[in-house]
């Protein structure tokens, strides 16, 4: 890599690895933008679910992906993502909207749309992107990729616990059902599954403390930038 040029930083890897806490801790280090392409997704699940679309209507889908405008901003290193406009980032969160964006996620015109999109923001500025297809997909010339995991273990109990530190009541063991439920489906979608890019370095986050992977990221990236 040389300074003079971009640098993309793809980190890919299942829900709950603690990609988007250390994606926007390296982005900030480094200076370069930091880009949540779930954000994206969940943008427009929002406006099918606004729309009244269901999950399986998979031509409504499609003809919604072109009234729907998303792009993103960003406000003192926040990423704003905006819905037609609107800033939508405080409304995306929710388990209705994740359920909707993990389903119209798999259909292929959603994923042209926003793919185009998350190209284009690398094509214009150095970034940090996270997501599930970064690396093999999205930016396969990533001059970083990186596979950021836990075990299902691991990753129930830190959502666990922030549900807990949110004051909402919950059972560890339905949480990680769920999480298992939800690798399998983001591993065995048709299109763009989540897997590790041949030539990404595999970092397991689950004995390590944030601080951590964040310093062993930003070593791979600077060892990369030196070369
Ligand atoms: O990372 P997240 O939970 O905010 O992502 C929301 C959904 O979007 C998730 O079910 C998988 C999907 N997604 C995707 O298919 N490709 C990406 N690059 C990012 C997210």
């Amino acid at each position: 890599m040389n300074d003079s040029k971009l640098v993309s930083v793809a980190i890919d890897g299942p829900a709950g690895a603690g990609k988007s806490t250390i994606a926007k801790q390296v982005a900030k280090e480094k200076g370069y933008i930091y880009v949540d392409t779930g954000a994206m997704y969940r943008a427009m699940a929002l406006y099918l679910i606004r729309e009244g679309i269901g999950y399986n209507e998979k031509e409504r889908i499609e003809e919604a992906c072109t009234r729907a405008d998303i792009s993103i901003d960003h406000v003192n290193g926040e990423q704003i993502v905006l819905l037609n406009g609107e800033n939508v980032n405080s409304l995306i969160r929710t388990e209705e909207v994740g359920n909707m964006a993990s389903v119209s996620s798999t259909n292929p015109k959603v994923r042209e749309k926003l793919v185009s999109l998350q190209q284009k923001l690398a094509e214009k500025r150095s970034l940090v992107m996270d997501g599930r297809d970064i690396g093999t997909v999205v930016l396969p010339n990533a001059g970083v990729k990186i596979y950021l995991t836990a075990s299902s273990a691991i990753r129930a109990k830190r959502r666990y616990e922030e549900l807990l530190a949110k004051g909402v009541s919950c059972d560890i063991n339905e949480i990680e059902k769920d999480i298992i439920e939800r690798d399998k489906r983001d591993m065995n979608r048709e299109i763009s599954p989540l897997k590790q890019a041949k030539d990404a370095i595999l970092v397991d986050s689950s004995n390590l403390s944030i601080e951590e992977v964040k310093e062993k990221i930003l070593s791979i990236i600077n060892n990369k930038e030196g070369m």
